[in-house]
């Protein structure tokens, strides 16, 4: 069968079984002028995953990527610029400049946490040019269009680096229109409600023990995240006509996404009401990638780091066959695998600590022996396989050692384990399943020795590791990484 499907191997019977959807993911969704934190990587890297899977079920995958590019927090944003900041700086193009001004900020509104309300300066203010920004007051959006900008331009290289691609980004601000049509249809149709003492516009829903009523409206009138997440989710279906949609996020905002959907069933949507249960794939938290106060986590920053060790692991070892360019390609990848392995030494649902200095020293080194056993495949194939060999059966019976029976077990049994994959939306099994395939494939490249051996034998081996090699890059391609074949 491996021999047969080849890079379809292990996805054939999913997508034969498996009625065509469309199905539209959202994930990554960092937020602009902020640290991408370790909610974003994590969502990055497993959305990504998730879109690969339902790719290979057959579905048409629409991947979005939802830009938190609006809220009050832009106006403290805006507001700290324009009171403490210089423009000539951003200009020049700093993101780290962005981050230290956001930081700043939001120290500068926690300062005023204990003071009375009408002394509260900062967060009266940043109010103030929020609600500028949304009724479209040009200078203040010229401002916050360039932290857009710069935050849009700086990820995208990162999502680059990673070979992470999105259908669109799209994000919070594209909202603005439609979640003022949103709260008229409501308040028409008599589900917005307002309190009288302050003014706040919410919506009841029918009480479930977890979320009685959303609220959807500030006192001074503007929006929600909530409230631009409906508009979006209704705008969505009406674009992409998907079946079903995901929100790959962590599982802090378990209630949010809890209020989205039954606002959607309230609102009578067909979709919503089918998939509400699985509208949320949440996943752990990591502690320790701080974003507020103290130290800022650049994702951008962890990639160098990581990638100066690979790189210097390359240089030290003499069986290094990659330079220039090409090296460069290779370092980026390992990177790029360094940190999915990392994430998926754990179900997605489990909380972790971040640590910067092991993921550095040990993780760099999985990476790397992740791709070494594929590459070594490629060179012992490119020196004795020869393309006749693909003719003819495998002669099974000359495959009699412990090795290669376990390997050929793992083979039949990576089908089941993506299987496992799609159906927990967890792709943590596919990884472990890809570290003791690799550890098998190891041991027997030391004891199935082709050279100098017997013809049959040697045909019936390579036929083998040739298998493996399509077994194992599979495995590697659903997670998004591209497996070396020199490094
Ligand atoms: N930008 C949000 C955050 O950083 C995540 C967005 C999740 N997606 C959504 N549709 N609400 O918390």
């Amino acid at each position: 069968m491996v021999r047969e499907q080849k890079e379809r191997y292990g996805t054939v019977t999913l997508s034969e079984d498996t009625d065509k959807q469309r199905v539209l993911i959202e994930y990554s969704s960092p937020n602009i002028a902020k640290p991408f934190h370790a909610g974003h990587f994590r969502s990055t890297i497993l959305g990504n995953i998730i879109a690969n899977l339902n790719e290979a079920c057959g579905h048409t995958v629409f991947r979005i990527n939802y830009l938190g590019d609006w809220g009050i927090q832009y106006g403290l944003m805006v507001h700290h610029l324009k009171k403490n900041g210089s423009e000539a700086i951003l200009d020049r193009k700093s993101v780290k400049y962005m981050l230290e001004l956001y930081i700043n900020a939001n120290e500068e509104k926690e300062v005023e946490r204990s003071l009375p309300e009408d002394e509260k300066i900062t967060t009266m203010e940043s109010q103030k040019i929020f609600k500028k920004l949304e009724e479209g007051d040009p200078e203040e959006l010229r401002l916050w269009r360039k932290c857009r900008d710069l935050s849009v331009e700086h990820y995208l290289e990162t999502y680059k680096k990673l070979g992470i691609q999105f259908t669109a980004i799209e994000g919070e601000s594209m909202y603005l229109t439609q979640t003022k049509q949103l709260l008229e249809d409501l308040k028409q149709k008599g589900m917005l409600k307002f309190r009288s003492e302050t003014g706040v516009g919410y919506m009841k829903l029918k009480p479930d023990g977890l979320v009685e009523e959303a609220v959807l409206v500030r006192s001074n009138g503007t929006s929600l995240y909530l409230t631009r997440d409906v508009a979006a989710a209704l705008d969505r279906h009406k674009r992409y006509q998907f079946d079903r949609c995901h929100y790959v996020v962590e599982q802090g905002q378990y209630l949010h996404f809890k209020q989205l959907g039954r606002i959607l069933k309230e609102l009578d949507v067909e979709w919503a009401k089918r998939y509400e249960d699985t509208l949320h794939i949440g996943f752990g938290r990591i502690a320790g990638m701080s974003t507020r106060k103290g130290s800022i986590v650049l994702l951008s920053q962890l990639l160098l780091d990581v990638k100066k060790v690979i790189i210097e692991n390359m240089e030290k070892s003499e069986t290094t066959k990659v330079e220039g360019d090409e090296k460069d390609r290779a370092a980026d990848i390992l990177t790029m695998t360094t940190l999915v392995f990392w994430d998926l030494k754990k179900p997605k649902k489990r909380d972790y600590i971040f640590n910067w200095n092991e993921l550095i020293k040990k993780g760099a080194m999985d990476g790397s022996l992740i791709h070494y056993c594929h590459s070594r495949l490629c060179s012992l194939l490119s020196i004795y396989y020869k393309p006749e060999m693909d003719e003819g059966e495998i002669d099974l019976s000359l495959l009699t050692e412990r090795e290669a029976v376990n390997l050929i077990n793992k083979m039949i049994e990576y089908e089941n384990v993506v299987e496992a994959a799609v159906l927990s939306e967890d792709p943590f099994e596919i990884a472990q399943f890809l570290n003791s395939f690799r550890n098998q494939i190891n041991s027997a490249l030391k004891t199935l020795q082709v050279k100098d051996k017997d013809p049959d034998i040697a045909r019936a081996r390579l036929q083998l590791f040739k298998c493996c090699r399509t077994v194992y890059a599979n495995g590697l391609q659903l997670l998004g990484i591209t497996p070396l074949e020199k490094m």
